[in-house]
């Protein structure tokens, strides 16, 4: 069971278990299409299948981490936690992103980068302004570490043989077979009582594009494919007329509520096709 190397908004550490427990018992090949800090997939540790993300520079991380462990940790000992090389050291990711090819070396160092700003930012957001640079101010941190050697080995050593994506999350139609499982881990929708669903974007998520999701999951479902979704409440009406289909409400502590009206301590949404028997605990208290 491994750790998460970096921070990222909407990481799963507290969904974990109720997660897990809706994964079926037995399955081929994992697949994470919004793979973001990977905290399921780091805690599984699966030894084949995809991760995907559409953020360049976090893809190019985890290629470095599988393919370089060793470089990327030694390219980490150069930095310093200084607010003056914090900027300077932006300044530079940005530079190498905005470069049409990079070699080895210098994803190397975009990749140390982006670590070091994740554990030195504030708040280890991840934020970029509308040309695609990367504008999060410094942080106060006690003693950050952006070495990290311990668990970039560890990661290097699970993503040994897992194929990485930058693509939008349906490059999996073409990938995933069947008795495969895919846990979706989309950007989610604001939860709001007087906004209205349709007018939302999220992270540059719209409406459409969970509908695109739910969509595939259904094309996924008749290929006999593990789906499983988490999302915020306001998407449980995308699924709620799929027989295939249940959906959780789930929040902090884990309290379960069935009834779509009464959802005020709701946090969290679970959708799954993975059949009661087939999961991985059948004693949840879990209403759908
Ligand atoms: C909620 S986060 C995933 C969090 C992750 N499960 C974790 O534990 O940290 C959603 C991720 O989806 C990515 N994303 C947004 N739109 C996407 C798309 N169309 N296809 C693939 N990834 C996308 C974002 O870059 C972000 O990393």
């Amino acid at each position: 069971m491994a750790e998460p190397i970096l921070k990222w908004v909407g990481g799963k550490r507290q969904l974990l278990s109720d997660l897990r427990s809706r994964f079926p018992i037995k399955y081929d090949q994992y697949h994470e299409p919004f793979i973001g800090g990977g905290a399921v997939f780091f805690e599984l540790e699966p030894t084949t299948g995809s991760i995907n993300d559409l953020n360049r520079r976090l893809i190019t991380f985890y290629k470095i981490i599988r393919d370089f462990p060793e470089r990327l940790i030694e390219e980490n000992q150069r930095h310093s936690y200084e607010e003056e090389y914090y900027y300077e050291a932006r300044e530079r990711f940005n530079e190498l992103h905005a470069l049409d090819e990079r070699s080895v070396d210098q994803e190397i160092e975009e990749a140390s980068l982006m670590l070091y700003l994740n554990r030195t930012g504030y708040n280890g957001l991840y934020r970029e302004n509308q040309s695609g640079g990367f504008n999060v101010p410094f942080g106060e941190h006690s003693n950050p570490d952006f070495i990290r050697k311990r668990q970039i080995r560890a990661g290097s050593v699970i993503l040994d043989d897992i194929d990485i994506h930058n693509d939008d999350f349906t490059y999996i139609a073409e990938r995933a077979t069947s008795k495969d499982l895919v846990y979706f881990d989309p950007p989610y929708e604001p939860v709001s009582k007087t906004a209205d669903f349709t007018q939302y974007q999220s992270d540059g998520f719209s409406k459409s594009d969970q509908e695109r999701l739910r969509d595939l999951a259904v094309r996924l479902d008749k290929d006999d494919i593990y789906v499983v979704i988490s999302n915020s409440p306001p998407v449980w009406e995308l699924y709620d007329h799929l027989s295939d289909f249940t959906v959780s409400y789930v929040n902090a502590a884990r309290m379960v509520n069935s009834d779509a009206n009464n959802r005020g301590d709701v946090a969290e949404v679970i959708i799954t096709n993975v059949p009661r028997e087939q999961q991985q605990q059948q004693n949840l208290q879990d209403y759908t």
